[in-house]
């Protein structure tokens, strides 16, 4: 199947941001981690990361116009608020899993709500870079 991954801001300081909280691989050790496993599972992946909310808009509204079967999407920091995006998901209206590297409901109340969530077919959390497998195997089997 044809997946988007899309990262959102400051995920492409992996590495170096907050070690205690996301590890300590570089954000390209992750993708290629990614990479690797969907391959494993038959995916065809496209990857892509921006710390701008409009460029992951756009990144969305092409999954339509070039046949994605699904997005696994983690919008960091815009999770909590980017009602953009939330609209950008439901315009698409294709599958998508979110996914946060850290619990997000272990951390701070302001990481509690996501407001993209609800434009997702599910939220995976706290299982670090696994999380982007699951959503991958979450996607095919909603998709079959
Ligand atoms: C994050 C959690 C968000 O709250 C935070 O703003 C991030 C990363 C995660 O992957 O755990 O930047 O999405």
């Amino acid at each position: 199947m044809k997946f988007m991954i899309i990262n959102g801001p400051n995920l492409n300081l992996l590495g170096i941001r907050e070690k205690n909280i996301y590890g300590t691989k570089s954000f390209d050790d992750v993708i290629d981690y990614i990479e690797k496993e969907g391959k494993a599972l038959g995916h065809e992946l496209t990857f892509f990361q921006s710390n701008i909310e409009g460029e992951i808009i756009n990144k969305i509204h092409e999954t339509y116009f070039n046949g994605y079967d699904g997005i696994i999407i983690n919008p960091a920091a815009y999770t909590h608020y980017s009602i953009a995006i939330y609209d950008a998901l439901k315009a698409v209206d294709i599958k998508t899993v979110e996914v946060h590297l850290s619990n997000v409901h272990s951390r701070e109340e302001m990481r509690h709500k996501s407001v993209t969530a609800a434009a997702c077919i599910g939220q995976i959390s706290g299982f670090g870079e696994y999380g982007y497998v699951m959503a991958m195997n979450a996607l095919e089997n909603s998709l079959k």
